[in-house]
């Protein structure tokens, strides 16, 4: 199949990208909440936003780095209230998600963001669950939960959100770790993560994305993560990038998000063919779509054209996020022939 796809041309690159099935792993579905779904969820919730417009909330997106962004990104959520906002939000990316020939997501939600006002973690599993059984029934997307504990707060809280979330412990696969990174190392929440372990949660954890080559460290051989999200700052660390390869852990790389969030100057400089290169694992993702200006294909689409990247590397990145998902070996299986079947259809 590599050989095959490298005789596709540049320019019928992005239609190749567009086309081919692929999976999402690395996306909040708070932050795939658009202005527009914003203000009709102010609306109708009575709750008051401090912006007069869609326009002047999309012009407040100018971001220096992650924290700037989390500001705003929680003052989002705060239209979010009834079950039914949670799966009206979760359908929108669903259906945007399908568009793009995404066939797998595993969506991460940060309950403690509505928790801390008062919406139970019932309405938010609930609403979010049921879009996701509406996927599969109605948009052929196969969709699971993952948990996100927010690293700013406490390890006690972490443990009062996991006791709060085990009576619909059938309806999440795993748990994550987000929000701010520098200064709330993986170490914080080791236990939490060893207890999630006992119950047989999938684990995974931001680690490097601002945060340095330690923090990937810790985050496998202390909460012993099997994916690490974004973990672009790996390439600083020789011997972490071996590991990496080593172990096959995979990272979900998110280039719009890096680019908006300073990560990376520009989107040339980005280092995802490095990763590649170097036999990691890597996986493109949208992260917050909303915030960041582009679903998957525009991700998949800006990123090529910026890097050079061409069309064997974006069969390996495909492939790469069936293999990393947590579907079980046969889905992994059909989903990898369907993506072998587009590029010898494409050719
Ligand atoms: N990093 C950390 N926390 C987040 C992010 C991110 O990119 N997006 C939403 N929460
Ligand atoms: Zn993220």
């Amino acid at each position: 199949m590599l050989k095959l796809a490298s005789s596709i041309s540049a320019e019928r690159l992005p239609e190749l990208l567009r086309r081919m099935p692929k999976a999402e792993l690395h996306i909040h579905i708070e932050g795939s909440l658009e202005p527009e779904l914003i203000f009709a969820l102010a609306q109708r919730n009575g709750v008051q936003i401090p912006y007069a417009s869609v326009e002047e909330l999309r012009k407040a997106y100018a971001f220096t780095n992650l924290q700037s962004f989390l500001d705003i990104y929680y003052a989002g959520a705060s239209v979010l209230l009834k079950e039914q906002d949670f799966y009206d939000m979760a359908w929108a990316y669903l259906r945007r998600a399908a568009a793009d020939n995404v066939v797998r997501a595993e969506i991460f939600f940060d309950p403690q963001t509505h928790t801390a006002r008062g919406v139970s973690m019932e309405t938010v599993i609930n609403g979010l669950y049921r879009a996701c059984e509406q996927a599969h029934a109605d948009l052929g997307v196969s969709a699971s939960l993952i948990l996100c504990f927010l690293r700013h707060l406490s390890e006690e809280e972490a443990f009062e959100t996991l006791e709060q979330a085990l009576p619909y412990r059938d309806k999440f696969i795993g748990v994550g770790l987000d929000s701010s990174e520098v200064g709330h190392p993986p170490e914080k929440f080791a236990r939490v993560f060893a207890r999630c372990r006992e119950l047989g949660l999938h684990l995974v954890a931001h680690a490097g994305e601002e945060g340095p080559p330690a923090y990937v460290w810790t985050a496998l051989d202390l909460l012993k993560v099997e994916r690490v999200d974004h973990g672009v700052q790996s390439t600083k660390d020789a011997a972490l990038m071996q590991r990496l390869a080593k172990d096959r852990i995979p990272l979900t790389v998110c280039p719009l998000s890096n680019l908006k969030l300073c990560v990376f100057p520009q989107l040339k400089d980005h280092n995802l063919g490095q990763l590649l290169d170097a036999g990691l694992v890597a996986t493109v993702n949208s992260d917050d779509p909303a915030y960041f200006g582009g679903y998957m294909n525009d991700n998949f689409i800006q990123t090529f054209a910026a890097t050079g990247l061409t069309a064997p590397q974006a069969y390996q990145l495909a492939k790469n996020s069936f293999d990393a998902s947590f579907i079980d070996a046969s889905m992994k299986r059909r989903y990898t022939d369907l993506l072998d079947a587009t590029f010898a259809a494409f050719e």
